[in-house]
């Protein structure tokens, strides 16, 4: 494994799933049991990555207590015997080194990734946003599916996946080469000469956007703080990627597994089901109750 640490920019303001983020952070609302960060720093560490740098804010304050330790309910939980419980909150405990470290204000994702500079130091590194969950059940990790790419390949590598054309204008959009028929590269990794961000359906220059994995190079640090701000304001990473293109390799690698969008009320809620679904212990309660109901397609 080429990488072992790991940013997670985390300190957005989650204005598309308010008023249930208010007071509670986005990355805290649960999936099913687990608050949605949970699942992201288990990817994390299932890709063999040892220290976390996760990016938050003022009022984020309960991620970092999800992850510290809970000598109270620990003590609770032993007494009343409860081992698997006991047993899971101490796995969380132990899961990994994270270093939380603040934003002062959300400037944009490029820029909250720049407050992890001297964490990261001079190495590749892995980046996860909390909105999107991969799935890949008996498969590799999708984070680890990258940086198995940069091994191999270095440079910048990109988790994109395709969408139908009139999605595109929602995401970055890479431009990419046509895959080498000797199969130099493989089917899943392309050469990556543009990125679009929000392009008009008709103008994107592909049907592969790029999800919220990556894995970087520290030379994005000296980009993005050449980055002036873009759209709204804020400072993008596709920015200082889209700056770095003539400097070094930039791969798309359609990563294998199910991605699952939770930053807006839909999303946030059929990932919700599709987690409890594939949970032994609660799909039979979730299917019980999903029979009693007369869905409709309107
Ligand atoms: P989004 O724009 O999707 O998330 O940022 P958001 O801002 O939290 O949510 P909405 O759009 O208002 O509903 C993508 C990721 O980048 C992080 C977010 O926390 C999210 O994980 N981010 C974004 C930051 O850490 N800082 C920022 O300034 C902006």
């Amino acid at each position: 494994m080429g990488i072992h640490k790991a940013v997670i920019p985390a300190a957005g303001l989650g204005t598309r799933l308010l008023p249930a983020t208010k007071a509670i952070p986005k990355e805290m609302v649960p999936l099913a049991d687990k608050p949605a960060i949970q699942y992201i720093v288990e990817e994390a560490v299932e890709s063999g990555v040892s220290h976390l740098i996760v990016i938050t804010s003022r009022t984020k304050r309960a991620i970092e207590d999800h992850f510290d330790e809970t000598p109270e309910l620990e003590r609770m939980l032993q007494r009343k015997g409860d081992t698997a419980r006991l047993e899971e909150l101490r796995r969380i405990e132990r899961m990994a080194q994270i270093t939380v470290t603040r934003q002062p204000e959300p400037k944009g994702l490029g820029h909250a990734i720049l407050m992890a500079r001297d964490l990261v130091g001079a190495e590749p590194f892995g980046v996860l946003l909390p909105d999107d969950l991969v799935r890949n059940d008996g498969g590799r990790p999708c984070l680890e599916q990258l940086a198995r790419v940069q091994e191999r390949h270095g440079g910048i590598v990109l988790g994109v996946m395709r969408v139908p054309r009139d999605q595109v204008s929602r995401y970055g959009v890479v431009a990419v080469e046509p895959v080498d028929p000797s199969g130099g590269l493989g089917p899943r990794i392309h050469h990556v000469r543009d990125v679009v961000e929000k392009p008009p359906a008709a103008e994107a220059p592909s049907d592969l956007i790029i999800i919220g994995r990556y894995v970087l190079t520290p030379s994005i640090f000296g980009a993005l703080e050449r980055t002036v701000p873009g759209a709204g304001g804020e400072i993008q990473l596709t920015d200082a990627i889209r700056a770095l293109r003539d400097r070094e390799p930039i791969y798309a690698y359609e990563f294998e597994g199910e991605r699952f969008d939770i930053g807006d009320p839909v999303g946030f809620l059929t990932t919700s089901l599709a987690y409890a679904l594939r949970r032994p212990d609660l799909a039979p309660g979730v299917t019980a109750y999903l029979r009693t109901l007369r869905l409709s397609a309107s």
